[in-house]
């Protein structure tokens, strides 16, 4: 066991603090990982309000880099000294999903068995199963994944979280190719990233959409051909016309990403597809909101898949040391959505910043 420093949030809706945490040293199946980098998440400030569960007190953080600093009985794929991006997705290899072949469905992932705790005993609840606001964490060997050493931290670790969502989205979920246009509705840090993957894919036109105009320009940055402000109207229109001058006849982009996760955006990114596209929802919606009002013979008529992007369906073990040398070799701008490092003591601040629209993402770099 060891002691370190980590951001913890106690109670809910309260200010997060800085605690000692004791760290057990790793059982069978464990890795204890000397945290490098961790992203700060919206998913974050959802479990310090309450919004996730109620297992206060929560160690917060889940989108980390770092390296091994030690494993227990049994663990094989990775070893101390390891640079590693760490996934809240470990999965099975058992259930029905593993066993077909679609791992990311898996619906037996698994974390840590032993337990975090403060100085007074009380465990702590891991967000996500990382709690990479830490200067060590204790997780599952199986979400670890090994990359090239040589990677700059902060960028790495956002492939662990929100920009895997994005790059996933656009790329796994929704299938983005050359040959293919892509609009993106919401350009956050997910709805920028799935802008990035669908560049990366050569998809072409790539089309951002947002309120904001500032979120309009990071988009521009990371491979948006076009872009359409929405805060003056639908943009369904505006997106048919850029896809139809590139491809005579379309009735939309093949591919539109939903990244904002309300039910007026997925109508929008609903009627924005050409016939028998593909919509990939990524943002999150809250557990309150319906899907829109939407004729069921436009469903019938307008055929294509309606889909849902659950962390980019990403494998992290094809996935990330793929993004990483894509990275390496320039050819993906991760640098780009680190906005901002920061130390374990601005994480509270930096959640008041994650709303004034400037910020992609704030990275705490240890
Ligand atoms: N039309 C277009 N864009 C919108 C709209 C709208 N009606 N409403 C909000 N947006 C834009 C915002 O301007 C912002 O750029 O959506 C973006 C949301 O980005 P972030 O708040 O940074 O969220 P992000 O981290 O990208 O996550 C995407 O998934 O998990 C959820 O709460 C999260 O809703 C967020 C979404
Ligand atoms: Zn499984
Ligand atoms: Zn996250």
């Amino acid at each position: 066991m060891q002691q370190v420093k980590a951001v913890v949030a106690k109670a809910k809706g309260e200010p997060v603090s800085i605690e000692t945490i004791n760290v057990p040293d790793p059982g069978p199946g464990e890795a204890v990982v000397k945290i490098q980098a961790c992203g700060v998440c919206h998913t974050d400030l959802h479990y310090r309000e309450g919004g996730i569960s109620d297992d206060f007190p929560f160690l917060l953080g889940h989108e980390a880099s770092g390296l091994v600093e030690s494993v227990g009985e049994g663990v094989t794929d990775v070893a101390p000294g390891d640079f590693v991006i760490l996934n809240w997705r470990a999965v099975c290899g058992e259930c029905r999903a593993c066993k077909r072949g679609e791992p990311k469905y898996c619906f037996a992932t698994h974390n840590a068995t032993q337990k975090m705790t403060l100085e007074d005993g009380t465990e702590l609840s891991p967000a996500l199963g990382i709690g990479a606001f830490a200067e060590k964490t204790l997780v599952a060997a199986g979400q670890c994944t090994k990359v090239d050493p040589t990677a700059r931290p902060a960028a790495a670790g956002l492939l662990g979280c929100g920009v895997m969502a994005g790059l996933g989205a656009a790329i796994n979920t929704g299938g983005a190719t050359r040959g293919r246009s892509v609009a993106v509705i919401g350009c956050g840090g997910v709805g920028v990233a799935a802008v990035a993957g669908a560049a990366l894919a050569g998809a072409s036109p790539v089309i951002a959409v947002d309120i904001d105009s500032r979120k309009l320009d990071a988009a521009k940055k990371a491979g948006a051909t076009h872009t359409v402000d929405s805060s003056q109207g639908d943009p369904v229109e505006q997106i048919k016309e850029i896809c139809a001058q590139t491809y005579p006849g379309a009735e939309g982009a093949d591919i539109v990403v939903e990244a904002v996760g309300r039910p007026e955006t997925w109508k929008q990114a609903f009627y924005a597809r050409d016939l028998a596209g593909t919509l990939v929802l990524v943002g999150v919606p809250t557990p309150d909101l319906k899907l829109p009002d939407i004729p069921l013979i436009d469903v019938f008529g307008r055929g294509g898949a309606l889909k849902s992007s659950w962390y980019g369906d990403c494998l992290p073990s094809r996935d990330f040391p793929m993004l990483i040398d894509l990275y390496q070799q320039e050819r993906l701008d991760l640098d780009a959505f680190v906005s901002e490092e920061i130390t374990l003591d601005d994480v509270e601040q930096a959640f008041t910043k994650m709303h004034d629209g400037n910020v992609l993402r704030s990275v705490v770099v240890f």
